[in-house]
């Protein structure tokens, strides 16, 4: 298994090196342009065209990496015992499955413009590999119940086809919330480098532990993602020479998915989430269309100030849900959102919120700043958030579970 380690840490090197020289050939960026995959910075004062949808090249790089992976860590069993470990191949096959499966359809969603309907539905098809082979080896839907509840139902409970469904909303999840906080040079990349290295750390420590396989099984699938990822990231870092495009964040979010799955450990995986999740609560109102919700709801960009400051959606109180606009009367007062009516100019009358992402709540605490530096921001509230899950895990679990 420690062999097998160290030769899926050289192979996420090798896939560092290659995916780093393939984003950074001109040849190949040029390429994307002419084929219409290019987007512009709304946060730059310039017209340039940023290619769009590179992501597709670093997962190209971490396929091809792991296809040629795939034998390691199963050769030496059949060599020296004779024995092929036939159901961890299949969930490896599998795992590669669902990740390819998800970078074919984040691609066919930059290229095609894809709805948001369809958006959440996609993960969901692209994980059911991933949850046959769950089932074909026995994986366990039961779970257990934290102390304070056990007196109601008993240790453990089995959520049987539930538990199917949770590991099927798990992949929407990921993806889209990697996807839904975004918008800054280097944020989409930079938070999955974070969470990758979390789980990895994670992965590592429990190693020795009972679970080694599930544990081991997730750094070959990560190591080589966290590669591919921080030669995404060099590029994609302010001033972004590319952009990275849905296929990345759908990659990503389909990686973590499918090793907190098959690794079993995905509340653990859940905790690194937590930026993520903070965002989608607060984003909820928009997302499900209770307050009108732009296009883009990427910071506003200030040209003479070169800072970026909060953005905002102006509408009618008539476009307002009733629901929508109790939400916002309760944020306003918790001073959690800033809102208030358009009193002259263009747009008078209209009611002017900011639209609800984390990024610009953060804006709305710290005042504007400059695009490198909010990203930076927006990455220590990343690595506070897995100090904030190593804490849960290690230390408060100790009341939960035996
Ligand atoms: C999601 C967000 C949207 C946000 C967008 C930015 C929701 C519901 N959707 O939409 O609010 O504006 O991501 O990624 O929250 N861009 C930049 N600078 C960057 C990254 C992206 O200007 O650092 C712009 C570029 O014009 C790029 C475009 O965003 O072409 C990519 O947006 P896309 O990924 O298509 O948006 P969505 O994922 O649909
Ligand atoms: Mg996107």
């Amino acid at each position: 298994m420690y062999l097998s380690l160290c030769v899926s840490g050289c192979v996420g090197l090798a896939a560092y090196f290659m995916a780093d020289r393939l984003i950074g050939s001109g040849s190949m960026t040029d390429n994307f342009i002419k084929a219409g995959l290019f987007g512009k910075d709304l946060n730059k004062s310039s017209d340039n065209k940023v290619p769009e949808a590179i992501g597709v090249l670093c997962a190209a790089v971490y396929l091809i990496s792991e296809f040629l992976f795939i034998p390691v860590p199963f050769l030496p069993s059949l060599i020296e015992e004779g024995v092929f470990k036939h159901g961890e191949f299949a969930q490896f096959i599998c795992a590669l499955l669902s990740i390819c499966c998800m970078v074919f359809l984040g691609f066919a969603d930059d290229v095609l413009n894809l709805r948001w309907r369809v958006k959440l539905v996609l993960p969901t098809i692209a994980s059911l590999p991933l949850l046959m082979v769950y089932l074909v080896n026995g994986g366990s839907t039961t779970i257990i119940l934290p102390k304070p509840v056990r007196f109601l139902v008993g240790n453990k409970m089995d959520l049987n086809g539930i538990y199917y469904v949770y590991m099927g909303m798990l992949a929407v999840f990921c993806t889209n919330a990697i996807n839904i906080l975004a918008g800054i040079n280097g944020l989409e990349v930079g938070q999955s480098v974070i969470i990758g290295l979390s789980i990895m750390l994670f992965n590592l420590v429990e190693l020795p532990g009972h679970w080694g396989a599930g544990h081991s099984f997730s750094l070959y699938l990560l190591l080589p993602f966290i590669g591919v990822s921080l030669a995404l990231l060099r590029h994609n870092w302010y001033p972004s020479r590319v952009f990275v495009g849905d296929t990345y964040c759908y990659f990503a979010g389909m990686t973590f998915a499918v090793v907190g799955i098959l690794g079993h450990f995905s509340k653990t995986m859940l905790l690194f989430f937590i930026p993520q999740v903070l965002n989608f609560l607060y984003s909820t109102p928009q997302l499900f269309g209770l307050v009108p919700c732009p296009r883009h709801r990427l910071p506003k960009f200030h040209p003479p100030s070169n800072k970026l400051g909060m953005s905002y959606a102006e509408f009618h109180s008539s476009e307002l849900s009733i629901l929508g606009a109790a939400i916002l009367k309760l944020l306003s007062m918790l001073k959690l959102v800033s809102m208030e009516t358009i009193k002259s100019g263009e747009g008078k009358g209209k009611i002017r919120v900011n639209n609800l992402t984390l990024i610009n709540f953060v804006l709305m605490c710290i005042g504007p700043v400059h695009e490198a530096t909010l990203t930076t921001i927006m990455l220590g509230i990343q690595v506070l958030g897995s100090v904030i899950a190593f804490f849960i895990r290690y230390g408060l679990v100790k009341f939960f579970y035996d």
